[in-house]
């Protein structure tokens, strides 16, 4: 039986993490943990209780939510306290949120466990913003993904116009530019590449190019 590997993915908004990752989890036959999506739902729930900037409220709330993440149909499907809330956290509102909420240290601190225990028999591809750095620093292959803000914005422009919302390109770059300048600076493990990780700009690659590179880093590892 072959070792059950952890393959984590770092990388700022809109730079293909999602994309890429669920094709190397459908490959392998591995499980794909999409963690922006729990900070997304943190972030729902303290818009809908009018939470924003009560620190301590948002913490106690964050402790208290049964968060459910699950992948079905090739989609992350998402729960909190039993209601499927997987279409709603991707709203424009939560978009403009989530960096406050996930620069709270008592937020990352409930969710890193969580996603520690999800992770801890491998056989995961998981990715958000510090999954190389203090999720899982032992991860077995490290990436790091980026691509300049003008494809990002593109790209995340096109997923609202898929979902129904057209968000004109110059807010959708604007929301990018602030939350890249708060998921990096903010204190709480902020956006950075561990000097470890393999960095991949996805700018002048095809989707398939970055799948192939990460397999490519997987079998070298299980060969060792
Ligand atoms: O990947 P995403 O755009 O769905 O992430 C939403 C936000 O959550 C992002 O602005 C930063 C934060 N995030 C984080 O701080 N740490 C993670 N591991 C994943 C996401």
């Amino acid at each position: 039986m072959p070792k059950k590997l952890i393959i984590a993915i770092d990388g700022p908004a809109g730079s293909g993490k999602s994309t890429t990752a669920k094709l190397v989890a459908k490959r392998l036959n591995y499980l794909y943990i999409d963690t922006g999506a729990m900070y997304r739902a943190i972030t729902l729930l303290a818009l809908r209780n009018e939470l924003m900037g009560k620190t301590a409220e948002i913490i106690e709330l964050a402790k208290s939510l049964k968060i459910v993440l699950s992948f079905i149909d090739g989609e992350t499907n998402i729960t909190v306290n039993g209601e499927d809330v997987s279409k709603e956290i991707r709203s424009f509102e939560v978009n403009g949120n989530v960096s406050e909420i996930s620069a709270i240290e008592g937020v990352r601190k409930i969710l890193v466990k969580k996603q520690q225990e999800m992770g801890k028999d491998g056989g995961v591809v998981m990715e958000g913003r510090d999954i190389t750095t203090v999720v899982y620093p032992n991860a077995d292959v490290k990436i790091y993904l980026t691509a300049g803000i003008d494809e990002r914005a593109v790209r995340r422009a096109k997923e609202f116009s898929e979902k129904g919302t057209d968000v004109p390109i110059e807010k959708v770059k604007e929301n990018l530019k602030n939350r890249d300048f708060i998921d990096s600076n903010r204190e709480a493990s902020p956006l950075t590449k561990s000097p470890d990780a393999i960095e991949v700009d996805t700018s002048n690659t095809t989707i398939e190019e970055q799948v192939e590179l990460i397999i490519k880093e997987f079998k070298i590892v299980s060969e060792k």
